[in-house]
């Protein structure tokens, strides 16, 4: 079994290969759920298929790394709020998950506290950017975006898009929570500062962000609220040896 201390978020990450590695996939089909074999089936390309099947497969394998349990005996259901939990089977401890995937690349976090959130993004997807902000950010967000050379916009336009969905996933509410009613500052670049600022009642001051990239093309961060959030650490683990 591994360690998961109530200050630890261990983060698994999996680069799903073009094309997919056929040995990984054979063995995630063996662990999904029912109901997680017929969302697969539902889909028309077998890109999108893949990427469910492992991204889903190693929440599982992830999952059982933290308790006696197999991982195709994990029952998750979808919380009051939207957000996917653990049913059963019970646990002595508590174990929370959040799992993201995009394009080419599937991550889970696992934590010993509810509010635990994760995204990410391929920066090569195409966007309009300015747009996107336009609509979906805080206007001070935009407003930071459009004051930095061209050349940096992408790259920020992501930082904060994962930011974002990382904080309304660990909160559980998903895009119920208007997305222009919390905004991410960055007070320095050199060390990385997040801060949040929030019109809700949640304290921003309790929240933690971590950020990382995958090479060039995956930004990855993750929105945390746990007992001791200002001394939270982050493992990254590879989820390819789990399968
Ligand atoms: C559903 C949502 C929670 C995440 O969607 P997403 O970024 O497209 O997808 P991700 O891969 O990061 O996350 C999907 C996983 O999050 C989990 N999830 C679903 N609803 C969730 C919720 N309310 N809270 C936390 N996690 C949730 C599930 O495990 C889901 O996996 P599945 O779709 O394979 O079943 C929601 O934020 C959404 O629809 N976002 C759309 C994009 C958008 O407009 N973002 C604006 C950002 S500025």
């Amino acid at each position: 079994m591994r360690e998961l201390g109530p200050s630890q978020i261990h983060l698994w990450q999996y680069p799903i290969g073009d094309p997919p590695d056929a040995r990984h996939l054979a063995r995630a089909m063996t662990l999904l759920s029912d109901a997680e074999k017929n969302r697969c089936a539902a889909f028309h390309m077998e890109k999108h298929a893949a990427e469910y099947a492992l991204s889903h497969a190693m929440l599982r394998l992830a999952l059982s790394e933290y308790a006696p349990v197999r991982p195709e005996q994990w029952q998750l259901l979808t919380g009051e709020k939207g957000k996917p939990e653990i049913a059963a089977p019970a646990l002595d401890t508590p174990l929370c998950f959040n799992l993201s995937h995009t394009d080419g690349f599937a991550v889970c976090v696992a934590g010993r506290f509810r509010h635990l959130g994760v995204d990410v993004e391929n920066m090569n997807r195409r966007t309009s950017h300015q747009e996107l902000a336009q609509r979906f950010f805080a206007p001070a967000e935009s407003e930071y975006l459009r004051s930095l050379p061209p050349s940096l916009q992408r790259e920020a336009f992501f930082r904060i898009w994962t930011l974002k969905e990382a904080y309304i996933k660990a909160d559980g509410r998903g895009l119920s929570i208007p997305l222009d009613s919390f905004c991410f500052r960055f007070p320095t670049e050199n060390p990385a500062q997040v801060a949040l600022e929030s019109n809700a009642q949640s304290n921003p001051d309790h929240w933690s962000f971590f950020e990382f990239r995958h090479g060039e093309d995956y930004r990855i961060s993750i929105g945390a609220k746990g007992p001791a959030s200002g001394t939270l650490q982050v493992l990254r683990l590879e989820a390819a040896t789990l399968f």
